[in-house]
């Protein structure tokens, strides 16, 4: 099964990826964390390409592929052989989020993205995603409260993010495999709504 988690940055993807990986494991099922981009030698590489706040000039497509470029490893070199192996996959960030940020927030058209992102997987597609959904005002009050620098990503503006979080929304309407989850709660009460739509599956 392939299981990704979506939203924006500080939304508190990770926290919940971890919780439902030890839920998983708890029950003996084995699970396999992985984040976007990332999660091979290759991908690491384009990792830091693309958060770098000294890229700013790296252009709208080049960020498409790169996204994309990191991905297609992921899926070949790691998340096909385990899901073949029967391990459950948690993914922190999949190709929804491409359409998301570069589509919706970029302006990227999306027949291109929806192009890109089948090809980059070679079709493969999440059994559930979880959208942790938080306003705009919340993840300002949670950068301020980390104290953190923001990465190249994070410097892209409000009204960059309130496209992103309308382009996920609308994702969420359209693709039945979607949940969106309201991440303003308390982790133990979020973490909970998505063990209760898991068990479901
Ligand atoms: P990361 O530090 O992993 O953020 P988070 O912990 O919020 O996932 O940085 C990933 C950044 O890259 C984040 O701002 C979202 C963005 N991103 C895209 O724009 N397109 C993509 O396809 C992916 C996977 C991430």
């Amino acid at each position: 099964m392939l299981i990704t988690f979506e939203g924006l940055d500080y939304s508190g993807k990770s926290t919940q990826v971890r919780l439902l990986a030890d839920w998983l494991e708890s029950r003996g099922r084995r699970a396999l964390v992985l984040r976007e981009p990332g999660g091979t030698e290759i991908g690491e590489r384009i990792r830091s390409i693309l958060l770098d706040r000294t890229n700013m000039h790296l252009t709208q497509a080049g960020e498409l592929f790169l996204f994309s470029a990191s991905r297609a490893q992921l899926v070949e070199d790691v998340i096909r052989p385990a899901l073949a192996d029967g391990v459950t996959v948690i993914l922190d960030r999949y190709f929804d989020s491409t359409t998301a940020y570069q589509g919706y927030g970029r302006g990227i058209p999306l027949e291109v993205i929806h192009a890109v992102n089948r090809f980059a997987t070679r079709g493969l597609t999440p059994d559930r995603t979880f959208f942790l959904d938080i306003p705009l005002e919340e993840i300002e009050r949670r950068i301020r409260e980390s104290g953190a620098a923001r990465d190249r990503m994070e410097a892209s503006g409000d009204d960059f993010y309130r496209r992103v979080r309308n382009g996920f929304l609308a994702l969420a309407a359209t693709e039945s495999r979607f949940v969106v989850v309201d991440g303003t709660r308390v982790v133990a009460a979020i973490h909970e709504e998505i063990i209760r739509t898991i068990e479901g599956v």
